[in-house]
C-alpha cells in the first residue's frame, strides 16, 4: 500500500522490530520517530502509529518528543492504526498506555481510528488504552507472550488492511 507509512518509536528495539514486520506486510514505507520529521507525512493517507511504554504508563521517549510536532500535522480524512507495545506481567495497571497517550491526542484531529482490537487473551488489570471496553489499537507482549505476536499481528494487518483506503 503505497498510500501507508508505519511510525514508531522504540527504545529496547522491540517496537522497532514489529514495526518493521508491519511494515513489510502492508509495503509500507516506515520511519522511526526520532529521526523522521513531520514534513513527509502529508503524503500518506494510511498511518500505523507503533509506541512503546516506558516508566509507569509514560510514552516512548522519541514519540513523547515527537507527539506536540505530529498534533499539528494535518491529520483530518486520514484513516489511523495504533499498535503498542508493554509488558502485562510487571505493569498491568499501565498495560499499553503509551497507545492510549497517542490515541487521546489524535482523536479529536479529525482523523479515523481504525484497527480496534478485543481484550481476550491479554492478562492485565488496567490500561488506558482502553474505550468501551476495547483496546483502541493492537497491544503486543513481547515480554510474556512473544508466542503470540505473529498470529495477531496477522489477523490485525489483515483487518487494517480492509478498513484502509
Ligand atoms: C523501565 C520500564 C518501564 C516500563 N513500563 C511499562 C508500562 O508502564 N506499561 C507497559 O505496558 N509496559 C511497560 N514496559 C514494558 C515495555 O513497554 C516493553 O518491554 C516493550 O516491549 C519495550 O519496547 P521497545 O523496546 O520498543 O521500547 C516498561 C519497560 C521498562 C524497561
Amino acid at each position: 500500500m503505497k498510500n501507508t507509512v508505519v511510525l514508531y518509536g522504540s527504545t529496547t528495539g522491540n517496537t522497532e522490530t514489529i514495526a518493521k514486520t508491519i511494515a513489510r506486510e502492508l509495503d509500507a514505507a516506515i520511519f522511526d520517530v526520532a529521526t523522521q520529521p513531520t514534513s513527509e507525512i502529508h503524503k500518506y493517507q494510511n498511518l500505523v502509529l507503533g509506541t512503546s511504554t516506558l516508566g509507569i504508563g509514560d510514552l516512548q521517549d522519541d514519540w513523547d518528543a515527537f507527539l506536540p510536532a505530529f498534533k499539528k500535522t494535518e491529520l483530518a480524512g486520514k484513516k489511523i492504526a495504533l499498535f503498542g507495545l508493554g509488558d502485562a506481567d510487571m505493569y498491568p495497571d499501565s498495560f499499553v498506555d503509551g497507545m492510549g497517550i497517542i490515541y487521546k491526542a489524535i482523536r479529536d484531529k479529525g482523523c479515523i481510528i481504525i484497527g480496534q482490537t478485543d481484550i481476550d487473551g491479554y492478562d492485565f488489570d488496567d490500561s488506558s488504552a482502553l474505550v468501551d471496553g476495547k483496546f483502541v489499537g493492537l497491544p503486543l507482549d513481547e515480554d510474556n507472550q512473544s508466542d503470540l505476536t505473529d498470529e495477531r499481528i496477522e489477523s490485525w494487518v489483515e483487518q487494517i488492511k480492509r478498513e484502509f483506503d
